[in-house]
């Protein structure tokens, strides 16, 4: 039987790779388009590696309409779009809003213009937690407000949220599922893809085994005055690897499902404190960590986590990599970065 062909723009990022592997492994056809702003040629060799299928790759700046024309003309028959492609530093998208809108809401513009003018009926959009700002209950379902971006980041993932309802209103034969994805972590077991901040990394667990391995002096916790239990951030950290089956499972869904637009929450309904992070890499890796204490970082929200019965519902989806996993593979591959 001739395989169902994916497109997955960003396919060689931090999730993107994941999700290809999962995509792979369950027989879709992989083509990603990818212009490696954030991530490099060699992650395609990698997924060859894991799966023993190198995914088709289209080196394209999504929003570059010309060429996104180009490569969706050659593969209109794909079945569905994952759509990765985006900028995705907060700080950074304060300091250059527009290079963050112009890139994150013109590459979703032309993937939904080009899906429309090649009838390629499904899209799954990664949106992210952060559009429920700092929410008035805990955890959040899919149906906690929404609250104003604090970010042009977030922002995006609001207009984008939006854009994507107001498209398959207009055009039913299109058809949608929101990921909002909590914190994602770990890496593939084989070693082999993994997360790659370029520079000093702005998410903790890239800091976490950066200071495990020597590349940064210490961790800076920021703040120990929350409103929490330990008084340290609390945030839903997921496996990637588990993130990525959840794409899996919304293209099935997608299959045999009269679905318009459907939002699912992607987080392991657990919520851990920076503490209990440190900690738990610790544990099971047997590395100490040097840190200390710092002031809080502007904008972190106190806790989030999610409830993500939705997705255990309808997807028949839920995380389920142990944590004790998600930090020896986050370990094992700052490691092998480390040797490269
Ligand atoms: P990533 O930076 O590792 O991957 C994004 C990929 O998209 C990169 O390979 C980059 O080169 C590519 N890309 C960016 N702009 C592009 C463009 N205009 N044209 C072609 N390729 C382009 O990021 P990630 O962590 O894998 O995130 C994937 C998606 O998930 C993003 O939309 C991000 O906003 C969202 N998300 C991520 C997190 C997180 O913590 N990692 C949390 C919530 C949501
Ligand atoms: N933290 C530290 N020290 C560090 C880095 C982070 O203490 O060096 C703390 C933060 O204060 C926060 C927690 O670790 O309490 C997690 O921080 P991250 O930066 O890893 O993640 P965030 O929850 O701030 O943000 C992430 C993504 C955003 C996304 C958001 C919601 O980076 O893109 O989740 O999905 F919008």
């Amino acid at each position: 039987m001739k395989k169902q062909k994916i497109i997955v723009t960003g396919g060689c990022g931090y999730i993107g790779s994941h999700t290809t592997v999962a995509l792979q492994n369950a027989g879709f056809d992989v083509v990603i388009l990818d212009n490696l702003m954030n991530s490099q040629i060699d992650t395609l060799d990698r997924i060859a590696e894991i799966t023993g299928i190198r995914p088709s790759f289209e080196r394209i700046d999504c929003t570059d309409v010309n060429a996104m024309h180009d490569v969706f003309a050659r593969h209109s028959d794909a079945m569905g779009v994952i759509h990765f492609a985006a900028l995705k530093a907060v700080g950074e998208s304060v300091a250059h809003p527009l290079k963050y809108y112009k890139n994150n809401i013109l590459s979703l513009l032309n993937t939904l213009e080009m899906m429309l003018e090649f009838k390629i009926p499904n899209i799954v959009f990664s949106s992210s937690a952060t559009v429920y700002g700092e929410p008035d209950q805990l955890p959040v379902t899919e149906d906690t407000p929404l609250k104003p971006a604090t970010s042009p980041y977030g922002q995006t993932k609001i207009m984008a949220e939006n854009i994507i309802r107001d498209t398959v209103k207009a055009n039913p034969e299109l058809h949608a599922v929101l990921l909002r994805y909590f914190n994602p972590i770990g890496a593939h077991p084989s070693g082999k893809i993994g997360e790659l901040p370029i520079g000093v990394p702005n998410n903790l667990m890239p800091y976490v085994t950066q200071v495990a391995a020597g590349i940064r002096e210490q961790l800076n916790v920021f703040g120990n005055d929350y409103n929490t239990p330990d008084g340290f951030c609390i945030r839903d950290y997921i496996d990637v690897n588990d993130l990525a089956d959840a794409h899996v499972a919304a293209l099935e869904h997608m299959k045999t499902n009269d679905v318009k637009v459907e939002v699912y929450n992607l987080g392991t309904g657990r919520g851990l404190s920076v503490m209990e992070i440190i900690k738990a890499f610790e544990d099971a890796t047997g590395v100490k960590l040097n840190y200390t204490i710092a002031a809080r970082r502007p904008g972190d929200v106190p806790a989030i986590w999610a409830c993500s019965d939705l997705a255990n519902e309808k997807l028949g989806w839920r995380a389920k990599i142990p944590l004790t996993e998600t930090m020896r593979t986050a370990w094992q591959w700052q490691k092998n970065v480390s040797k490269l």
